[in-house]
């Protein structure tokens, strides 16, 4: 049942190609149209959106916040992301105009599950975006969108978490196209790229073997920091958490912007540094921005890791290893740039003699608030 692997993780981690070729399949056509029919919010329900609010936990939460990117950038619509544990404590402003994202694997978590009732309360929409058919937070939502990614055993999230993003993807680009594209060229040609992302995933898994052997080379260390910005903070954090739940290590994650301002005090010789470095063309500020942050953390010790696009010479004097990713739209990285984070978290476990099927103190679905 595992495939010749010992653990579900590593064949849920190259599954990934598949399940997202087949969270793709049906919904998006040749000529760029897409169809979410399935959804069950009519065009006319989605044009009346003013504001959408995305709940979840754990690694659903940032896929949540990564969609927030895309969805304002491609939409115009104000989008927040929150903690769903935090969601219905706050008295948040809520309306018929609200749109609500619940997204859960599982569609079991009960900070989830109590959040999605608590917008429906308050007349908002809810749209779902789950794994599980039938469960109940797609059952007590208006509408819903199935990720395809196949039953996923490990308890850490991760070909759920990558089709989690396609999911919200195609939300996004769905909405601006019933909204009236504003982008109307740049939405045509993300559609174009979105249909390659199971290649490039594939690419991405057929070059990580340096990641393992580097996973393998920091098992004794105790701290790892990531940092990221723009797409690429919610991909840090979600290194960041994949570390702690698999390898019970000390891990954090910044918006490198944030570094100045305090965390580059704990900077130290010899601590490991993930960096993702967004794409060199287009949002040239970010890229070298961070370009210079990798070096403020080299120069004062930091052994840096850096997740950079195919190409990209300038990082190379600063990265004392340097991981490759595929050219795709800014918005897209996340599909690649996670992957290297998956590896890495799981190899540095598995170096350590853990289960990283069965994580300690951990349950796959928290059904509990
Ligand atoms: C991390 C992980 C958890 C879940 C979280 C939400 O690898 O698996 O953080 O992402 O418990 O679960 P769902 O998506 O089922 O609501």
């Amino acid at each position: 049942e595992k495939g010749g692997y010992d653990y579900f993780m590593l064949k849920e981690i190259v599954e990934q190609p598949r399940a997202v070729a087949d969270t793709l399949l049906g919904r998006l056509s040749v000529d760029g149209q897409l169809t979410l029919d399935e959804m069950r919010l009519t065009p006319a329900e989605l044009r009346s959106v003013e504001k959408i609010v995305i709940i979840a936990c754990g690694t659903s939460y940032h896929a949540g916040l990564i969609a927030k990117y895309a969805i304002e950038h491609w939409c115009r619509i104000p989008c927040e992301v929150e903690v769903a544990s935090e969601f219905r404590y706050r008295d948040p402003i809520l309306d018929q105009q609200t749109l609500v994202i619940a997204i859960s694997q599982s569609g079991e978590s009960m900070d989830t599950l109590m959040a999605v009732r608590y917008a429906r309360e308050q007349r908002a929409r809810v749209l779902a975006i789950c794994n599980v058919n039938g469960s109940t937070i797609p059952r007590e939502s208006d509408g819903v969108l199935y990720t395809h990614a196949g039953p996923e055993v490990g308890v850490a999230a991760t070909k759920t978490f990558m089709t989690q993003l396609i999911a919200c993807y195609l939300i996004g680009l769905y909405l601006a196209q019933v909204r009236g594209l504003k982008f109307g060229d740049e939405i045509t040609a993300v559609i174009a790229q979105l249909a390659t992302m199971p290649e490039q995933v594939e690419k991405v898994l057929s070059t990580v073997e340096p990641v393992r052997e580097l996973a393998r080379s920091l098992s004794d260390v105790d701290t790892v920091l990531f940092l990221g910005r723009h797409v690429g903070y919610p991909v840090a954090m979600e290194g960041a958490l994949k570390l702690k739940e698999l390898a019970y290590m000390h891990a954090e994650a910044f918006a490198a912007g944030e570094l100045k301002h305090g965390p580059i005090a704990l900077i130290e010789d010899g601590l490991p540094v993930v960096v993702v470095v967004p794409s060199p063309k287009g949002r040239s500020v970010l890229h070298d921005k961070i370009v210079s942050n990798i070096q403020e953390v080299r120069a004062r010790g930091a052994r840096t890791i850096v997740i950079a696009e195919e190409g990209d010479e300038s990082v190379i004097p600063y990265s004392d290893v340097l991981i490759e990713i595929p050219a795709v739209p800014t918005l897209l990285q996340p599909v690649v740039s996670t992957i290297p984070m998956q590896v890495f978290a799981c190899e540095l476990a598995l170096a350590k003699g853990n289960d990283v099927d069965q994580p300690r103190n951990l349950a796959k679905s928290v059904t509990v608030e």
